[in-house]
């Protein structure tokens, strides 16, 4: 058995801002309990007879992968719904999926276009509901990244993160990680592509710092991490050719890297889109973390549903 976090059976996973600075805490520490038991080969089924239901609205790769995994080698199972399959909000309602399922499963997890998606199938189903990426966030994400960072400097209090690109989901959980971690977050994104402004607003009430900048080579002096995503994220293909004009000058190289804290690093939540937010050289940079940022994907989604679900 793993260190349980009493707060957390039955609870959801939509936002980070529903988690107090102990629980998110917590949940990082859980990831690296449980990674390092699995890595001494220290694999208790844990959620032996559970399963997790995945419903995913769009495309994935390290979600889908990482949560079927983690089920699989805690004991457990997990089935794959695709809006394909199910067709919720056409073929049935949402609050109708959300009953059906949780008559049979322990948990779902789920990738939704409209934030709202989540939180009507949370408000309806009875068991734990995990956002598993919306438009609005990516928690799973962070708490991944947050772990991968955790590792590499040691802390995360006072570190300084720069995100550069586009204030979109994954942007929006940057400052609710940083809400909870204490670390200085600089933003650095063209006019018009801000992070959500009440995201923002609900975090610097809770104490974060977060500076947004124009000048994404300016934002990047000094950093201890550099982090970028995609320019157009899943849903918003239309906007593709608006979107590369208004982001020229914000392509990261590894010169780029040179500007950062002697130890700083380049992360990247995966899928890059080379060429556009940075060039594969970068990826593959010995500054560059992006692959532990994904293997950690599994280790705190672990934590995610053995706290969750678990109990
Ligand atoms: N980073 C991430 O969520 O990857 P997928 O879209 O492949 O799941
Ligand atoms: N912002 C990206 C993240 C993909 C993991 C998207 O929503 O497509």
């Amino acid at each position: 058995m793993f260190t349980r976090l009493t707060s957390l059976p039955g609870r959801d996973l939509l936002s980070l801002a529903e988690l107090t600075r102990e629980e998110f805490n917590g949940l990082l520490d859980s990831a690296l309990e449980i990674k390092e038991a699995f890595k001494r080969g220290h694999r208790p089924p844990v959620l032996a007879g559970k399963t997790l239901a995945m419903i995913f609205e769009k495309q994935s790769l390290r979600t889908r992968s990482t949560f079927d995994i983690a089920m699989y080698q805690m004991g457990g199972h997990s089935i794959l719904l695709s809006q394909n399959y199910i067709g919720w909000g056409v073929r049935e309602t949402i609050k109708d999926v959300a009953h059906n399922l949780e008559r049979w499963v322990e948990g779902v997890m789920a990738r939704t276009y409209g934030h709202a998606t989540l939180t009507e199938l949370a408000e309806h189903a009875d068991v734990p509901v995990i956002n598993g990426l919306s438009d609005l966030f990516h928690p799973c994400q962070l708490l991944a990244d947050y772990l991968t960072i955790k590792e590499v400097f040691g802390t995360l209090e006072g570190l300084k993160i720069t995100f550069v690109g586009d204030g979109n989901n994954v942007c929006n959980t940057h400052i609710e990680a940083a809400a909870h971690a204490k670390t200085e977050l600089a933003i650095a994104c063209p006019e018009g592509f801000e992070p959500d402004a009440k995201v923002l607003a609900q975090a610097r009430a809770c104490g974060a710092s977060v500076t947004i900048m124009r000048d994404p080579r300016a934002a990047v002096r000094g950093a201890d991490v550099l982090y970028t995503d995609v320019w157009i994220s899943m849903g918003q293909e239309e906007e593709a050719e608006r979107r590369r004009l208004a982001f020229a000058g914000y392509t990261i190289t590894p010169e780029w890297f040179s500007d950062l804290s002697p130890q700083g690093i380049f992360m990247h939540d995966l899928p890059a889109h080379y060429g556009e937010e940075c060039v594969e050289e970068a990826v593959y940079h010995q500054r560059s973390r992006v692959f532990e940022q994904a293997e950690n994907r599994l280790h705190a989604q672990k934590a995610v549903l053995y706290q969750l679900l678990g109990g």
